[in-house]
């Protein structure tokens, strides 16, 4: 798919099919999280990649379409990691960043591959490092879920560049 095709693709699916991903996707997916920017090329943070159904059902806390889902992703931030190089700056926001920008290109990839996700921040973060098995050098940023859809949810719309961007 041409980048900006894959841009504008993708959305926020919440209804998965109970099919397997090709393990060539999910090594495609991690690659180009890996592939991602980092303050000072740290790499700040750790991916969980969680296929086995039981770990699926505790990170979901609820959500049914866990129930089916193939794969969640799970990007943590390692405080200690960034804060060793950069002091309080990376360990309060580098990592952080170092995770989400993996994760935003996790989410791009899995569209360009054909597959649906949803990016989750509303999470117990203790319940998620249990199900994981995360320690608490670790501190968890986003869940990705992806799989095949099961639905085709409405565009959401999005601010105009008007109201969004301030030109200086
Ligand atoms: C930081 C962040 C946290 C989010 N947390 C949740 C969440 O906890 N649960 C959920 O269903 N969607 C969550 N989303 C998805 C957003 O609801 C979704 O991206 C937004 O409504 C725009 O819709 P779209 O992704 O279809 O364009 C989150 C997205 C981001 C970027």
């Amino acid at each position: 798919m041409e980048f900006f095709e894959t841009l504008h693709a993708r959305q926020s699916v919440r209804a998965y099919q109970a099919r397997a991903l090709e393990p060539e996707k999910i090594e495609a997916i991690l690659r180009a999280a890996n592939a991602a920017p980092s303050a000072g090329n740290k790499q700040a943070y750790q991916i969980f990649a969680v296929q086995a159904r039981a770990a699926l059902q505790k990170l979901g806390d609820g959500r049914t379409y866990f129930d089916v889902l193939p794969l969640a992703l799970v990007f943590c931030a390692h405080p200690a990691r960034s804060g060793e190089r950069f002091g309080e700056r990376g360990a309060k926001f580098y990592c952080v960043q170092d995770a989400t920008i993996a994760c935003a290109y996790a989410q791009l990839a899995a569209t360009a591959l054909g597959l649906a996700s949803v990016w989750l921040g509303r999470f117990d973060e203790e319940l998620v490092c249990r199900a994981i098995g995360a320690g608490d050098d670790l501190l968890p940023i986003a869940i990705l879920a992806i799989g095949y859809a099961a639905e085709t949810p409405e565009r959401k719309p999005r601010r105009t560049l008007d109201d969004l961007v301030k030109h200086v």
